[in-house]
């Protein structure tokens, strides 16, 4: 049989099975047992310095792309993500506990959930993550409590619903007003939450955050949410003065599952997305805040 190519890391070998990265999945099978899960490493690389370059050439690299762990999480994958200079998205304990077993630096991490445990909290302030990311206001007034038990300020994005209909499928949408995630903007609810943080003694509120769901094959949707939240943060500089130096973005971006799945070659979002940023916040009169994007 001859060898089939099916994509730059995939392909069929002489012996008809079906290669990674030249592997044979058979001879995988044979050693490991099934079921297997088996990764490109060259790709998953690949793939980080695509999000680097494009955060460089297009934003100065003033950000930092987390990968966002939850699409799989070892401490292989969380060296490897390390290696390569990104940063990390947990959102549970587990994925905390891997990341420090990996040895990866605390201050990279980027801590969600919206239903977080005392003890998750706990475990996120004795590693020293380096951002919390906060969903409610009992998460809050526990992140304080905790915070002061231990004499330390506890630093904080807070997770906003932008209020965007990101035009995916309805389960994997989070950005709209009645999304499970978040404070919403609409309701003034989020307003409120930032002044919590700004009037909580052992918090420090580093930025805001927001992920409009997943699967997201546009642009338009991720430059709007930019837009929006910058305008936020216009509006939270004019009524308490706090100019918040960083800004989340989230992940979503759409990669090809299935043959009909067209995604938007990367650096074109970084691109526009960028423009917007840079845009908005000179008409805002406001200084770009540091960018953190989340891939998953
Ligand atoms: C907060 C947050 N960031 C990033 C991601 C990653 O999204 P994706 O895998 O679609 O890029 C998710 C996915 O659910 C998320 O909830």
């Amino acid at each position: 049989m001859t060898a089939m190519f099916l994509s730059e890391h995939l392909d069929v070998n002489p012996l008809g099975h079906l290669a990674v990265d030249g592997v044979d999945t058979l001879a995988l099978a044979e050693e490991y047992g099934t079921p297997l899960y088996v990764m490109s490493e060259a790709a998953i690389r690949e793939n980080c310095r695509l999000y680097q370059r494009s955060m460089e050439r297009f934003y100065g690299g003033q950000g930092m792309v987390a990968y966002a762990s939850k699409a799989f999480c070892c401490k292989a994958i969380c060296r490897l993500v390390m290696e390569e200079g990104l940063g990390l998205d947990v959102v549970s304990a587990g994925e905390l506990y891997t990341a420090r077993a990996a040895d990866f630096p605390m201050e990279k991490v980027v801590f969600h959930g919206n239903n977080k445990t005392v003890e998750e909290l706990s475990l996120a302030l004795e590693y020293g993550v380096g951002r919390i990311v906060a969903d409610n206001l009992t998460e809050l007034r526990l992140l304080d409590t905790l915070a002061a038990a231990r004499g330390m300020k506890a630093s904080v994005m807070l997770r906003v619903k932008p209020g965007i209909d990101a035009h995916t499928h309805s389960f994997i949408r989070t950005g709209q007003i009645d999304s499970k995630f978040g404070f919403a903007l609409e309701t003034g609810e989020a307003l409120a939450a930032v002044q919590a943080v700004l009037g909580a003694n052992n918090l420090q509120l580093l930025g805001l955050h927001c992920h409009i769901g997943s699967q997201i094959f546009d642009i338009e949707p991720f430059c709007h949410a930019a837009k929006v939240m910058l305008e936020f943060m216009g509006l939270i500089c004019r009524e308490t003065g706090a100019v918040l130096p960083e800004l989340n973005l989230g992940g979503g971006f759409g990669i090809q599952y299935i043959q009909e799945n067209d995604p938007v070659p990367y650096h074109r979002y970084m691109e526009k997305v960028s423009k917007v940023v840079k845009e908005t916040c000179e008409k805002l009169g406001f200084p770009t805040p540091f960018i953190l994007i989340e891939p998953g």
